[in-house]
C-alpha cells in the first residue's frame, strides 16, 4: 500500500492554497448569500477595476490585438486573468496547479521582447491560456484526479504545450478533472468537486470540467480540453461554451497524460474551449500553421495546415440533418428540445435546409464504447487508485466490477480484434448513410445538429447514478469533428415537463423525471454541430453560420 490518499490530498491542497496571492481573493463576506448564477459575480462584486473587467470580458482576438498594438501589456492581461481565476476557484473549485510566478515572469519577458524588437514572438503572443490538468508543464504535477500522481514532479512536456509556448502563450493555471478523466462530472479525492458556473447547484461536466467552469467565470479567454467520450463537449455544453473536438490526427496529442494509457480503440483528442467562436478559430489557425508544423513533432499528426473558407462557394446555403427528441435510447430534456427548434427555425430563416436525421446505430456504438472503457480501463485505473485506497465513485462502479471479475485480464487479442472490426463496420455504415443524403440534385448533407447531452447541466452528483455520455460518445467512435454552440438558457415559463410520452427504457424515464423547470431555470442550452472526418475547418465554419443565424433570428 502506498500513502493514504487523504495524506496525499492534504499536501496537494496546501500547495494550491499557498500559491494563491491573498490580494486576489474575494473577501469572506462576499462569499455568503451567493446567487445561483455565479457568472455575474466578477462584474457585480466590485472586486475588479474597470480596466480588469474590460480585459476579462474580452475575447482572445481582442486581447492579442491590444497587446500587439501596445494598448495592453501581457503583464496586465495575465494579472487580470490570474485574479479572475482565483475568484473562479473560490466559487467553483476549478483549479489544480497554480503557476502565477512563472506566468508573470513570462508575460514580462514577452512585453520586453515586443518593446525591444517591435515584433511579437508568434500569433499567440502574450495570451493567457488555461490548461486541463493532463497537459504536462514540467516540473508541476499532473494528477489527472488521482492520488498516485498528485504530488509527483513531471519532466517531459506535452508536445502541444511546447507548441503553444513557442506561439507566445502564457500558462498560468491548470484545471480540475474527475478521477482518471473518466466521469462526466468533475470530482476526485485530491481536489474535490467542481460546480457549474451558471448554476452553482449543477455539475460543470467532465472531464474538462475545471476548464468549463473557469471559462464561463471569465477566468480564462481560451482553454485546452481533451475528449475521448465527450470530455470537451459535455463541460462546454454545461457551461454555455464553444468547444471543438477535432478529428484525430489534426492536433498533436503526444505526451499528454492519459486515464487509460495505451488504448487506441477510441482516440483521445485535445481541442480548444472558449466563450468566443473566433477564439477557437485563431487557436486552430495558429497551432496548425506552417510556422508551428506540429506534424514534425507528433508522428500521429497529418501535415494539413488549417484551411480557410472551405465552404464554397462562400456563403452558400447549407444542408443540415437534425436529431430531435431522442437518439434511439434517451430523450433530451425540454429546454434542449426548445434549443433544437430555435436552431432549426433560425437556420431556415437564413435560407439553410434542415431535415430530420436518423441517428444510425448510435445506441449500439455507445454500447461498444461503454464496454471498451471498462475492459480497457479497469486495470489501467484501479491498479493505480487502489494503491492509495481511493474509494470508487458511483459512475465508476463498472470499472471496479470488471476488475474484480478479472474480465480485463481475459480481454485478449481476439476480443480486441472483434471490437475493432465492429467499430470499423459502424464507421463504414455511417459514411454510407451520410453519402446517401445526396438527393434531387442537392449535394450531401453538410453537417448534423444534435444535443450534447440530455441535460442542460444536471444537478451535482446525479450522474454518479445516471450516467449518459451517449450524445457525444457516438462521434468518438466515428472520429468525427464536432463543435458545441450555445443557443439559450433554460426558462421555467417556456420549458415545461414532457407530457404524454413513453420512455424508451428505465434510464430514459429517470432522466425526464429529473427535469424540474424551477431548478433548471437559467442553465445553458448548448448543442453540437458535427462534420465528416477531417472536416474540422468546415465544422467551425458551419458553427459560425449557425451562430449568425441564431443571432439574426433572436
Ligand atoms: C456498460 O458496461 C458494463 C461492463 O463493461 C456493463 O455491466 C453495463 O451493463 C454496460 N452498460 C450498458 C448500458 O450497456
Ligand atoms: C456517394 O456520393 C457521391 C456524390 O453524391 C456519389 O457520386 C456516389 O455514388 C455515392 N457513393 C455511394 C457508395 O453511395
Ligand atoms: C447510454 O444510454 C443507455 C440508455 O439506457 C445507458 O444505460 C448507458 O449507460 C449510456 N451509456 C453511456 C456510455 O453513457
Ligand atoms: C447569468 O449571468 C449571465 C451573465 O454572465 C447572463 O447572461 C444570464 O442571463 C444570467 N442568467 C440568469 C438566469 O439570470
Amino acid at each position: 500500500m502506498g500513502q493514504h490518499y487523504k495524506e496525499i490530498a492534504a499536501i496537494a491542497l496546501k500547495r494550491r492554497a499557498d500559491a494563491i496571492p491573498k490580494k486576489y481573493l474575494l473577501p469572506e463576506s462576499a462569499l455568503t448569500n451567493l446567487p445561483l448564477n455565479l457568472t455575474t459575480i466578477p462584474k457585480s462584486s466590485g472586486h475588479f477595476t474597470p480596466a480588469e473587467l474590460e480585459i476579462i470580458e474580452a475575447d482572445a482576438e481582442e486581447i492579442l490585438l491590444k497587446i500587439r498594438e501596445k494598448k495592453w501589456t501581457s503583464l496586465a492581461v495575465t494579472e487580470a486573468f490570474c485574479k479572475a481565476s482565483i475568484v473562479a476557484q473560490q466559487l467553483t473549485n476549478c483549479l489544480t496547479e497554480i503557476l502565477f510566478p512563472e506566468a508573470i515572469a513570462r508575460a514580462k519577458s514577452l512585453d520586453e521582447h515586443l518593446e525591444k524588437t517591435g515584433q511579437v514572438v508568434g500569433p499567440l503572443h502574450g495570451l493567457p491560456i488555461s490548461l486541463k490538468d493532463c497537459m504536462i508543464t514540467p516540473p508541476h504535477p499532473s494528477s489527472i484526479g488521482m492520488a498516485c500522481y498528485a504530488n509527483e514532479a513531471t519532466d517531459e512536456e506535452t508536445v502541444l504545450v511546447g507548441v503553444l509556448a513557442r506561439l507566445g502563450a502564457v500558462f498560468y493555471v491548470k484545471t480540475n478533472v474527475p478521477t482518471a478523466m473518466m466521469m462526466m462530472e468533475t470530482v476526485n479525492v485530491v481536489w474535490g468537486e467542481t460546480n457549474g458556473a451558471y448554476h452553482c447547484g449543477t455539475s460543470c461536466g467532465g472531464s474538462s470540467g475545471g476548464e468549463g467552469a473557469l471559462l464561463a467565470m471569465r477566468g480564462s479567454p481560451l482553454g485546452i480540453g481533451t475528449d475521448i467520450g465527450g470530455s470537451i463537449r459535455i463541460p462546454s455544453a454545461f457551461n454555455g461554451l464553444y468547444g471543438l473536438k477535432p478529428s484525430f490526427g489534426r492536433f498533436p496529442v503526444y505526451g499528454g497524460k492519459s486515464g487509460i494509457t495505451g488504448q487506441d480503440f477510441i482516440y483521445a483528442n485535445n481541442g480548444p474551449m472558449s466563450r468566443s467562436l473566433e477564439s477557437l478559430k485563431l487557436y486552430c489557425r495558429a497551432v496548425l500553421s506552417t510556422e508551428s508544423s506540429p506534424w514534425n513533432l507528433d508522428p500521429k499528426c497529418v501535415p494539413i495546415p488549417w484551411r480557410e473558407e472551405v465552404i464554397q462557394p462562400k456563403g452558400r446555403k447549407l444542408r443540415f440533418g437534425i436529431v430531435f427528441n431522442h437518439d434511439g435510447e434517451i430523450h433530451v430534456q425540454p429546454p434542449i428540445v426548445r434549443g433544437l427548434a430555435m436552431t432549426k427555425k433560425a437556420l431556415e430563416a437564413a435560407g439553410h435546409e434542415v431535415f430530420e436525421w436518423e441517428p444510425l446505430n448510435h445506441p449500439a456504438m455507445v454500447d461498444e464504447m461503454n464496454r471498451s472503457f471498462h475492459t480497457l480501463g479497469a486495470a489501467a485505473i484501479l491498479d493505480l487508485t487502489l494503491q492509495n485506497e481511493e474509494p470508487v465513485y458511483g459512475s465508476m462502479k463498472n470499472y471496479e466490477a470488471t476488475y474484480q471479475k478479472g474480465e480485463h485480464g481475459t480481454l485478449g487479442p481476439t476480443k480486441l480484434r472483434e471490437m475493432i472490426i465492429k467499430r470499423n463496420a459502424y464507421q463504414k455504415a455511417y459514411l454510407d448513410a451520410w453519402n446517401a443524403t445526396a438527393k434531387d440534385g442537392k449535394g450531401v448533407m453538410d453537417g448534423i445538429i444534435i444535443a450534447a447531452s440530455p441535460w442542460t447541466a444536471p444537478r451535482l452528483g446525479l450522474t454518479q447514478e445516471i450516467f449518459c455520455v451517449n450524445y457525444t460518445g457516438a462521434f468518438n467512435i466515428l472520429d468525427y469533428p464536432v463543435c458545441t454552440f450555445p443557443v439559450t438558457f433554460a426558462d421555467k415559463s417556456l420549458d415545461l415537463p414532457r407530457k404524454d410520452w413513453t420512455p424508451l427504457n428505465e434510464l430514459d424515464g429517470k432522466i425526464q423525471a429529473d427535469y424540474d423547470p424551477e431548478f433548471y431555470h437559467g442553465t445553458p442550452v448548448t448543442l453540437q454541430c458535427v462534420g465528416r472526418r477531417l472536416e474540422d475547418e468546415k465544422v467551425l465554419e458551419m458553427t459560425c453560420a449557425i451562430a449568425e443565424a441564431l443571432k439574426a433570428h433572436s
